[in-house]
């Protein structure tokens, strides 16, 4: 059942940056994307077309886009809560687009502020549009583990908004563990959701470490065949609406453990491990992801 080839979307520069409160220049994060697609990845999530006031750390978003030097091969995806978002991104050419909901309805109103129902009402332009514009949707379906407002989140709850989702036509499922409280189990439940309605190869995991997880997370979604997963080059990140999440799973750790496994995923480790490096430089902190840090360690004794 294990899949021999994993599909690695890093949401770095996006994920990993939106929460940092340090202004990060727009040259370091278009770099960050240069030196993630240099290292083998084919999918970056790049930006978010929300609103500055609510996540200032991304009101570069259109500079970011323009100043990318693109590769063949790699898709370049942001997110777009809105028709607003969309309108804004279009012009950026954008291979994908994400929108965001969740399965928690306390998430929904602090995230995006509006309850379930109207976000998918507002979600549906967007599809519409972007399917308009001959561009894939994802949709990211937030707190499906566990929400920092309303605690326990049911797999009743995920299957409900994906089949919302499902609904307005997306064409890809992301189940996303926020708070990083899930565990094997219980992912594999809400993963089983997800798959009622999606096909194996449109539903994919993101998870947030913050219980150190993740990757027996991913494992545990390996078994069940799936191979569509975000990760976070030097495990950057959090959700300004979800005190206290950290990072998601490190890039670098989930490569690691992929070649471990002999499961391809076309991405050279050592150069992942020098970009993980180079911004956590720009962030002045040690790569948060242990592979990394080991790496490099290992490295240094070999120098000395
Ligand atoms: P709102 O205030 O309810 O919207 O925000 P509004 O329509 O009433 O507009 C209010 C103001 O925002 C207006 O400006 C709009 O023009 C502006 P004003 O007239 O006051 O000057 N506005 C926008 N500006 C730029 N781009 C836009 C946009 N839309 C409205 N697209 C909104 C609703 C969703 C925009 C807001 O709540 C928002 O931006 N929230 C930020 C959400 C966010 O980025 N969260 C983090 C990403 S999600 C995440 O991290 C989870 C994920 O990783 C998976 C996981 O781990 O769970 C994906
Ligand atoms: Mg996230």
């Amino acid at each position: 059942m294990f899949p021999s080839a994993v599909t690695l979307v890093d949401v770095g520069p996006r994920d990993g940056l939106q929460n940092e409160k340090q202004p990060v220049g727009t040259a370091h994060k278009i770099e960050l994307v240069h030196r993630l697609q240099a290292a083998g990845l084919r999918e970056i999530e790049v930006t978010s077309f929300v609103s500055p006031k609510w996540v200032p750390q991304m009101a570069d978003n259109a500079e970011v886009m323009a100043g990318l030097q693109r590769r063949a091969g790699v898709r370049y995806s942001v997110l777009t809560p809105n028709l607003k978002g969309l309108e804004a991104a279009l012009p950026t050419r954008p291979d994908e687009i994400v929108v965001f909901g969740a399965a928690s309805e306390a998430f929904s109103q602090r995230n995006i502020n509006c309850s379930i129902a109207e976000s998918v009402e507002r979600f549906a332009p967007v599809v519409r549009e972007a399917h308009a514009q001959g561009l894939k949707v994802r949709a990211a379906i937030s707190c499906a583990l566990g929400c920092p407002y309303q605690g326990e989140v049911s797999a009743d709850e995920v299957e409900k908004i994906v089949v919302l989702m499902k609904g307005i036509g997306v064409d890809h499922c992301g189940i996303a563990d926020t708070i990083g409280v899930g565990t094997p189990r219980r992912v594999q439940a809400a993963m089983e959701r997800a798959l009622k309605h999606f096909p194996l190869d449109e539903v994919s995991g993101h998870f947030h470490d913050t219980y150190g997880q993740a990757l027996a997370n991913i494992y545990a979604c390996l078994e069940m065949g799936l191979h569509v997963f975000d990760a976070s080059v030097a495990g950057l990140g959090g959700c300004p609406y979800a005190k206290g999440a950290t990072g998601n799973v490190a890039t670098e750790d989930v490569v690691f453990m992929l070649d471990g496994l002999g499961i391809e995923t076309g991405v050279d480790l050592d150069a992942l491990v020098d970009a993980g490096a180079f911004i956590s430089g720009v962030l002045d902190r040690a790569p948060v992801s242990r592979a990394g840090k080991a790496l490099l360690a290992k490295r240094g004794k070999a120098a000395a």
